[in-house]
This record gives C-alpha cells, structure tokens and sequence, in this order.
C-alpha cells in the first residue's frame, strides 16, 4: 500500500469517485460520510467497492465529521490506523447546507449561514489543525478541498453555499501560505457543475442547468466525478509538489464560457 489518505464525504460524488480511483492506485482509505435511508444504501455500495479494491485497507465513519466531538473521538483511530504515519491527502468533499435565497419566502437565518459556513468551509481548517498537531500531516501530504463557480457568481438558492465556498477558499491559501514552509500544501480544485446528489438539493431546477451546461461547456458535457479524481489523483504526484494556495479548475473551460 502506497500511503493513507482521508476523505471528508467519501460516499458519493466527487468525494466517492475518489476514493474508489485512489483505492485502484493503492491507497488505503480512511472516509467519512454521513447518509441515512436510501443514500446509506448508496454509500454501502461505494464502501463495498473501496472495501474489495483495497483488500480492506478502508474505513469509512458514518457520522458527522465536523463536529468537535468527531474530530476528538476520530483522529486517535486515524492515527492507530495509519500506525502513525501521516497522512498523504486530507480531502473535503462534504456537500451539506442551507439552499435557500437571502430575501424572499424563506430568507436564511443565522444558524443557517452559520451552520453552512461551518460545514462547508470552516470545518476544514479545524481538522487540518488536529490532523497537523498529531503530525498527521507532513512533507508532501496535501490538503484540497472543492470548490464551484458559485464563489464569484450569485445563483438562485446558492448564497449560504457561496459563502461557504469563498470561505474555504480563502481557508486553504492560509493553509498552504502556513504550512507550506513543512512541505505541505494545499489547493482547491474547482469543478464544473456536476449531476450529483448536492446538486439535485440545491435547485428544483437542476436538470435545466445540467442542459444549459452542456450547451454553454465547450466540452459540451457536465463535468463527471471521475474528472475531479483524476486530477486530485495527479495532485498527489511528486511533480506537482509545488503547486500551492491555488485553484485548480477541472470544468472544461465551462467557467471560462459565456451563457450565450
Ligand atoms: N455537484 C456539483 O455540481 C459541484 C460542483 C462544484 C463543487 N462541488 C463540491 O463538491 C463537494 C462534494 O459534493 P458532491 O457534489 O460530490 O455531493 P454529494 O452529495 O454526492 O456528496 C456529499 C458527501 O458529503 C457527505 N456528508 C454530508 N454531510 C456530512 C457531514 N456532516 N459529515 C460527513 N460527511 C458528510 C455525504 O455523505 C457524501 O459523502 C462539495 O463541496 C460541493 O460543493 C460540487
């Protein structure tokens, strides 16, 4: 087995695509998520795959990670785990938040921005923290999180969620401006928008969006989660030890594109 890594919603999505194309890599997989009903049904699909192509060097937590109390009672199995070895990636790919507009029906509340602040933004930069007190970050140990379109651009229902992500991404340029010096570094990678579950909750609409994408992406396609893991995928290469406090777009151009 190459190293660990730990994945921040490894059970669908970008976060699932992941670890299922680290796993083929040779990583071991450490993963969090946090599904109930018809979504665990879904997650226990992903685990099963993660599960045989790491000849069980995988273990996934079903509960929610940003909690102090997870990080508190979590990190000392991560580090039992990976014997303590640190960590090669620290991956967030938590979707979990307030969709809803600022004025209107149902204008956000405090807790709400709070709430999706914290989990989509801020948690990152506490487990960071825990992880690189217990030296389970190191030289060429990456930390990266996702981010959208939405953090320069204002969208129905999307305003908690886009404070959230410039929020974390001004988290990780703190990141990597700090750590950097220990040989760690960290970058967002931003994806085009992408048919998956977060998706469907963010707008009644999403399946229009997913057509006006295909049109407005130069590709001519949404992007797909296997496109995010493949370039976190690079990310851990050696030769990309020098990329730091950046992002990274994995879209297709689909950012650089007008609508029309
Ligand atoms: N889908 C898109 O169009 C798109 C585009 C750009 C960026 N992103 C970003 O990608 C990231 C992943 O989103 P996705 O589209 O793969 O969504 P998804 O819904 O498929 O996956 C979300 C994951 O987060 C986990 N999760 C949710 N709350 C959690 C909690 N409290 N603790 C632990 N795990 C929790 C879920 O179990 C799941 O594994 C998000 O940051 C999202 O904003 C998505």
């Amino acid at each position: 087995m190459k190293s660990w890594v730990l994945i921040l919603g490894g059970s669908t999505g970008h976060g699932a695509a992941t670890a299922i194309k680290l796993a083929k890599k040779g990583y071991g997989i450490i993963a969090f998520h946090f599904d109930r009903g018809e979504a665990k049904k879904i997650a226990n699909q992903t685990i099963d795959k993660v599960n045989k192509l790491t000849d069980g060097n995988c273990h996934y937590f079903n509960t929610n990670a940003t909690s102090d109390q997870a990080m508190e009672k979590y990190i000392p199995k991560i580090k039992t785990i990976t014997n303590g070895r640190p960590l090669k990636l620290l991956l967030h790919s938590i979707a979990f938040g307030t969709t809803t507009n600022f004025f209107g029906e149902k204008p956000v509340t405090q807790r709400q921005m709070d709430m999706t602040v914290h989990i989509m933004g801020n948690s990152l930069l506490y487990w960071t923290q825990n992880l690189f007190s217990e030296k389970l970050l190191s030289r060429g140990s990456r930390v990266i999180g996702l981010t959208s379109e939405g953090n320069y651009l204002a969208m129905e229902g999307y305003g908690p969620v886009s404070v959230a992500k410039v929020a974390m991404e001004a988290i990780i340029r703190q990141i990597g401006w700090e750590l950097g010096k220990y040989g760690i570094t960290a970058n967002a990678v931003q994806a085009g928008i992408t048919p998956t579950r977060a998706l469907t909750k963010i707008t009644d609409n999403w399946e229009k969006w997913v057509e006006n994408t295909k049109f407005r992406n130069p590709m001519r396609r949404t992007t797909k989660p296997e496109d995010i893991a493949g370039t976190i995928e690079m990310l851990l290469n050696s030769e990309a030890d020098f990329i730091n406090c950046s992002i990274i777009y994995c879209d297709g151009g689909e950012s650089r594109s007008g609508s029309f």
